[in-house]
């Protein structure tokens, strides 16, 4: 255990350290051979940009500004993060400090597709087909090991970066041991995490071996505050170190779980639900290439009298797009006034495809689309408009158009896309949410809620938001950008660091 760091002279220790699996900037190599960094966009980016303005993070001068720990996701990154020795070049990350680490490919690919994306993102979507998986076999056992690992670098490189008593926000389920292993190392440091997705509930967690429920839940509670979008999620958490550890969870004067007491320690839960960052939307969505995408969309979508249904979804398991197609097929059986009046645009964009099993979905959500416009299309009149290509100006054209918007995901920490639509919607869209959806908590009342798992009810949702009267649906629509708005990416961000 170390208690002062001694830091290079060149390089100031930080007052913030925010960590997470993805960071702010991604290397590739150019045909030229040189590399090329793009930037990405996010919370995350924002609240850091405002941490900077207001000056939370410290000044270069007295004691270092923040500074951000993440992975290197691919050869690019890997090359960058040799090149630049401890801390990534400022003029590549839009003048954040960055410290990438070059983590063995082989520990990295079994961290995060093997643990994170094939696990923990399961077990915390429910999303496993129980009859026959998961197995936890010596396969498992040798990714966990790498995961241990991976947050073991992580947590090494925090507290190096760390100033004396520094505030560290480690993000989301990639990282689950790192406030452990990292209270271990520095017990000075405010540790915070934030799970960005939801949580399982205890039976359901509890198909993960004792063993490694207890890590999971043990490294989370090593942090000071737990973070979570809503309070269903921070409930869940609370339930599986009570049923898990026999952690004592402790209740506010509403009956919410606020804290958990575990082995002499105290965590205590916090509910931050992320909103969307209304200025740059309304801001970005009005640039020239947005304007461009609308005329294009149109184009394809024919008659000026069609409506849209949109959605627009990486395409994870749990983004429930197959049923969604489904229940649009339902709505033109059972509806078929609609056909040659409603076109679904549906956007998929490729994501984690080194799984097969998101191939494997892609590839269904483009034959049932298929289907669909084989048996319904007609001449004037293409049924479904799918894309899979991303295009984020192409997706704010789409949420400027839509008449209505379909986010209907088995189980998702948030969705942003919820809040998104309503913020730059033209002439108001009506919001069918799955009441799986975090956002339905805070939406809920203003958009039509379904079981996602329902095609009938979400083929019946559909049909009534595309009659819904178009001056309620205004209203809804108002409505629903104000409490998506609510809370902005930098503040979502520095109220967490104020409450470390
Ligand atoms: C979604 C989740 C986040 C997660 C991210 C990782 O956006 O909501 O909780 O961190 O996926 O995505 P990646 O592409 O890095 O695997």
């Amino acid at each position: 255990m170390v208690a002062e760091h001694v830091h290079p002279a060149s390089v100031a220790a930080a007052p913030v350290v925010v960590a997470s699996n993805r960071g702010p900037v991604s290397y590739r190599r150019r045909e030229d051979g040189s590399l090329v960094a793009g930037r990405g966009g996010g919370g995350l980016v924002s609240g850091l940009s405002s941490i900077r303005r207001e000056g939370d993070g410290g000044s270069e001068g007295e004691g270092g500004a923040a500074v951000w720990v993440c992975a290197a996701l691919g050869e690019g990154d890997r090359e960058a993060a040799r090149a630049a020795g401890r801390r990534l070049s400022t003029d590549d990350t839009g003048g954040h400090h960055v410290r990438m680490l070059d983590i063995p490919p082989d520990t990295f690919a079994a961290a995060y597709n093997g643990i994170a994306n094939s696990v923990l993102w399961f077990v915390h979507h429910m999303l496993y087909q129980t009859p026959l998986e998961p197995v936890f076999d010596q396969h498992f056992r040798a990714q966990w090991a790498a995961y241990e690992e991976y947050d073991t670098a992580f947590a090494d490189a925090i507290a190096e970066e760390a100033a004396q008593g520094a505030a560290v926000l480690v993000q989301d389920y990639h990282l689950a041991l790192v406030p452990g292993l990292l209270r271990a190392r520095r017990p000075d440091l405010r540790i915070g995490h934030f799970s960005h997705t939801p949580w399982a509930p205890p039976d359901y967690f509890r198909m993960l071996p004792d063993d490694v429920a207890g890590q999971l839940l043990r490294g989370v509670l090593g942090g000071d505050r737990a973070g979570f979008l809503t309070l269903r999620w921070a409930e869940a958490f609370a339930a599986c170190c009570a049923d898990v550890l026999g952690a004592e969870v402790v209740r506010d004067g509403e009956g919410r779980a606020a804290e958990v007491r575990f082995e002499g320690r105290t965590t205590r839960l916090g509910v931050h639900g992320l909103g969307a960052d209304a200025d740059f939307l309304r801001e970005r969505a009005h640039r020239a290439d947005v304007e461009e995408r609308m005329a294009a969309l149109r184009a394809q979508i024919g008659g000026p009298d069609r409506k849209t249904i949109v959605r627009v979804d990486r395409t994870e398991l749990s983004k429930n797009i197959v049923r969604g197609l489904y229940a649009y097929r339902r709505l033109l059986e059972e509806h078929p006034q609609w056909r040659g009046r409603v076109v679904h645009v549906a956007f998929a964009y490729p994501s984690r495809q080194d799984l097969a099993v998101y191939r494997d979905y892609t590839a269904e959500v483009e034959r049932v689309a298929r289907e669909i416009n084989a048996e319904f299309g007609t001449e004037g009149w293409e049924p479904v408009a799918l894309h899979v290509k991303d295009d984020f100006a192409r997706s704010l054209a789409a949420y400027r158009l839509a008449d209505v918007a379909l986010v209907n995901p088995i189980r998702d920490g948030m969705n942003l896309v919820a809040k998104e639509v309503p913020v730059v919607s033209d002439h108001g869209c009506v919001l069918v949410l799955s009441r799986e959806a975090g956002a339905a908590a805070e939406l809920g009342d203003e958009a039509i809620t379904v079981n996602p798992y329902d095609v009938e009810a979400t083929a019946r949702a559909l049909h009534l938001a595309l009659l819904m009267d178009p001056g309620e649906r205004a209203e809804r629509t108002k409505r629903l950008a104000a409490a998506a708005t609510a809370l902005p990416p930098a503040r979502w961000f520095t109220d967490q660091l104020r409450a470390l």
